[in-house]
């Protein structure tokens, strides 16, 4: 049996046009010049033709399939061409659009405030010093003059870790480290840091916050020093018109304990909401350290005299800022610490 080779050249061609991919491309290479394919198939009709007429259907049938060969590597060619097109098409880069901002990170409001404070104090010849979060009962409350059971231990609610050990309430237990660490030369140092209390949390109260607290001990040094330390605090931090005052009070370890308060920067003094219509805001407790202290430290309170006093660092960027809840700093919400670029 013979084909007739025109008709099937045609329909092959047209098959092969219509093969849009490599699978199909070889498909067709299979349906047309495979072992089985129909074109060898015709081929090997050529046995059944009278002997005569086999040359030219031969030379013929050849002819086809050195043309269907032919057209099968050129479209193949063209696939592969068009495929890398396609491919740089989807790889092509628009230079002219807009580039992506990258997110930038940045640094909580606390400590941004934090080292407003450590500038500020740098400047008058402070220096930082780190001490531990997690204290023993000793360090956060005995060697600052509260024996076991003294009332005034109620003033701080504490986390206790165990009997002894607990998770400091205030930066004031690192007085005693810095002390000892440095005596008997003089000592000008802030002490920054978190500390913990077992609160109730409100707009005002948190469980965990940071306090920075300062300690000068030295010859000669005055509660007139403690005034000036203050007073140029508060007028770098808030405004050279700021006006303190200094309130008598009582800490365990200082002697006389003071509260520093400073005239409101909303009312200027006149009353508000800010201030609860008093005019003044707290922004630190203070004092003279006590005898009993100094000499935990290992100075001789004889010989030395010294001043301390701790401040809340989210209260201080909460006057400076406006913040009206104090939860905002551990609220994990980007929206407020974005706002502190
Ligand atoms: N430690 C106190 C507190 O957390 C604050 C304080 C008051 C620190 C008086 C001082 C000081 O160094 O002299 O409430």
């Amino acid at each position: 049996m013979t084909v007739d080779l025109q008709d099937l050249e045609r329909r092959a061609l047209e098959a092969l046009a219509a093969a849009q991919n490599a699978e199909a491309l070889d498909a067709w290479r299979v349906a047309y010049l495979g072992k089985k394919g129909e074109l060898t198939l015709a081929v090997r009709g050529v046995g059944q033709l009278p002997a005569e007429e086999r040359p030219a259907y031969g030379k013929v049938a050849n002819e086809v399939k050195d043309r269907l060969e032919a057209a099968y590597s050129a479209r193949l060619e063209a696939l592969k061409q068009e495929e890398l097109e396609r491919a740089l098409r989807a790889a092509q880069v628009d230079v002219t659009l807009p580039g992506r901002r990258p997110q930038l990170g940045r640094l909580h409001p606390a400590t941004q405030t934090l080292r407003a404070i450590y500038a500020i104090f740098a400047r008058m010849g402070f220096q930082v010093f780190r001490s531990r979060e997690v204290e023993t009962d000793q360090y956060n409350f005995e060697l600052l003059n509260m024996p076991p059971h003294h009332p005034a231990r109620d003033m701080w609610d504490t986390f206790y870790v165990n009997e002894q050990v607990v998770l400091r309430t205030h930066t004031s237990p690192g007085q005693i480290h810095a002390m000892r660490a440095h005596c008997p030369a003089p000592i000008r140092v802030i002490l920054p840091g978190k500390c913990y209390r077992y609160e109730q949390v409100t707009m005002r109260h948190e469980m965990q916050f940071h306090q920075v607290e300062g300690l000068a001990v030295g010859r000669n040094i005055t509660m007139a020093d403690l005034k000036g330390t203050m007073v140029h605090f508060a007028r770098q931090m808030f405004g050279e018109e700021r006006r303190l005052r200094f309130r008598c009070s009582y800490f365990p370890f200082t002697e006389p304990s003071v509260e520093v308060d400073m005239d409101c920067i909303m009312c200027k003094g006149a009353g508000c909401r800010m201030c609860k219509q008093t005019g003044w805001l707290e922004i630190a407790g203070a004092g003279m350290v006590h005898p009993v202290v100094l000499r935990n430290g290992g100075y001789d309170p004889a010989v030395v005299a010294g001043f301390a006093f701790g401040m809340g660092v989210e209260r201080i960027a909460i006057l400076k800022h406006g913040i009206d809840d104090i939860r905002y700093f551990h609220g994990n919400d980007l929206r407020f610490v974005q706002q502190f670029a």
